[in-house]
């Protein structure tokens, strides 16, 4: 069975996408992570952001390996390197070019293949799985969105501004809506679940209650 999570930054995906995982026994797939990686690569590398092709010749060679809490690039641990503001910002890079999407986007289906899996990211029902069988679609404010960012930084040892993190959340959901190719988007037959008020725990309770009644 593939379970697909899409929803724009910070509304808990990949926590709610994790332990929902866990308490059912599938896999799980952080989408961005892969995305993120290749950006920590092109960072790495002093590719030319102006020049798509550069990055797409360095994710074609790449290898990640992606497991349920840890991403490899290359045979080295990642995991923490992805997810620094600075690799946040250049991670649209990766995520605006064609060439990078196919490519992980074939790797994503691979990893599914014959798996039970729940899979988190902006593209994964619309794009990707189209055909899974539970589809959830998982919004929150921007705000509330912002201020778990923040504090999750925060909590990282990172020297951040509130107004900051707003602000580029504000840029990152433009972006990642208005991207012609694999931009986020509410597949139809995916149902909603707005995550504002609610605790992560409530979240992963809801997540699985849907999961399990289109389990039959
Ligand atoms: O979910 P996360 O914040 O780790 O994703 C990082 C970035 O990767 C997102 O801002 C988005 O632009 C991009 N992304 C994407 N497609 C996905 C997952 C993430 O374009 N399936």
């Amino acid at each position: 069975m593939i379970v697909t999570i899409d929803g724009p930054a910070g509304a808990g995906k990949s926590s709610a996408a994790r332990q929902l995982a866990r308490r059912l026994g599938f896999r799980f797939l952080d989408t961005g992570g892969m995305y993120r990686a290749v950006a920590l690569a092109g960072h790495r590398r002093g590719v030319d952001w102006s020049r798509p092709d550069e990055l797409a010749a360095i994710a074609a060679e790449l290898t990640l390996e992606v497991t349920d809490d840890a991403i490899r690039m290359d045979g080295q641990d990642v995991t923490q390197a992805v997810r620094t503001l600075e690799i946040t910002t250049l991670t649209q890079f990766a995520a605006d070019n064609e060439a990078v999407r196919r490519r992980l986007i074939d790797q994503q289906r691979a990893l599914a293949a014959g798996n039970d899996v729940v899979t988190e990211g902006r593209d994964q029902a619309t794009v990707v799985f189209p055909h899974a069988e539970c589809k959830i679609f998982l919004p929150a404010s921007e705000e509330e969105r912002a201020r778990r960012r923040f504090q999750d930084l925060l909590a990282r040892g990172e020297e951040v501004d509130f107004q900051v993190v707003l602000d580029k959340q504000r840029r990152r959901d433009e972006r990642d809506v208005e991207r012609p190719f694999g931009g986020l988007a509410k597949a139809p037959d995916s149902i909603e679940v707005n995550t504002d008020g609610m605790t992560p725990e409530q979240v992963v309770d809801r997540l699985e209650e849907i999961v399990r009644a289109r389990r039959g």
